[in-house]
């Protein structure tokens, strides 16, 4: 594939807190850089004035799962129609820090939430779109754990124990195991360089299978 041949690719990264997800977001948004006219990055919950302003209620005010799962779905919602969707139209690759496999994973999986109750509010929200390729940055919660105890203070997910990142991570697994041909599953426990091996090798599988194919959905 030459320079600037991808284009209009919808991509998801996911993992429990502490997987090292952003450090390898800048690494795939910096090579797609190479191959893609327009990259835009982003974020849920947020990405927008709106969903930013929703997300740093979901990070830090005390609410149920349900409040979670609506307030999630709200910014996912302003995200997709003033963000996401224009960006698509434009041909751009859209990068996203997280997307629906987090609500299925941290308010279905974490807190056990209603799974068929997400799947409607998805079905309403999203009209079918659904991320091309998701990178699920996958390691056991002890090593998470480990490497968010270097970090930053914790937000209400970040503060949970390891039964509940257990949880997630089985959360993560089931969406996988449904839709295997949109998953990538990373070794994340791997050390940095390795992981980012693993993830430019998938990214350029997936750029060399597009031009073989059409854009796998
Ligand atoms: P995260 O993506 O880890 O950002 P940062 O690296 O800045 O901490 O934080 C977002 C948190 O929101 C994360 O703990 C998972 C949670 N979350 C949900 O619970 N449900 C969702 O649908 C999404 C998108 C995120």
């Amino acid at each position: 594939m030459t320079t600037a041949s991808v284009h209009g690719l919808f991509l998801s990264f996911e993992g429990i807190d502490g997987a090292g997800k952003s450090t390898h977001l800048d690494a795939a948004e910096s090579w797609l850089r190479v191959h893609a006219a327009e990259v835009v990055r982003t974020r849920e919950p947020g990405g927008t004035p709106l969903a930013e302003a929703l997300r740093a209620l979901v990070l830090h005010e005390p609410m149920d799962a349900l409040t979670e799962s609506l307030l999630v779905f709200a910014a996912r919602r302003d995200h997709l129609r003033r963000c996401i969707e224009p960006a698509l139209a434009r041909g751009a690759v859209v990068l996203c820090d997280r997307f629906t496999d987090a609500t299925f994973a941290y308010q279905g999986g974490g807190r056990g939430f209603d799974r068929d109750v997400l799947s409607r509010l998805e079905d309403w929200v999203q009209q079918g779109r659904q991320p091309d390729r998701t990178f699920w940055f996958d390691l056991p919660p002890a090593v998470a754990a480990a490497r968010r105890a270097a970090a930053r203070a914790p937000d209400r997910f970040e503060s949970q124990d390891e039964a509940f990142f257990e949880r997630v991570r089985a959360g993560y697994a089931a969406r996988a195991a449904a839709d295997p041909g949109r998953f990538v599953r990373l070794d994340a426990a791997q050390d940095t360089g390795a992981v980012r091996e693993q993830l430019l090798a998938a990214l350029q599988a997936m750029v060399d299978g597009l031009g073989r194919a059409e854009p796998p959905r």
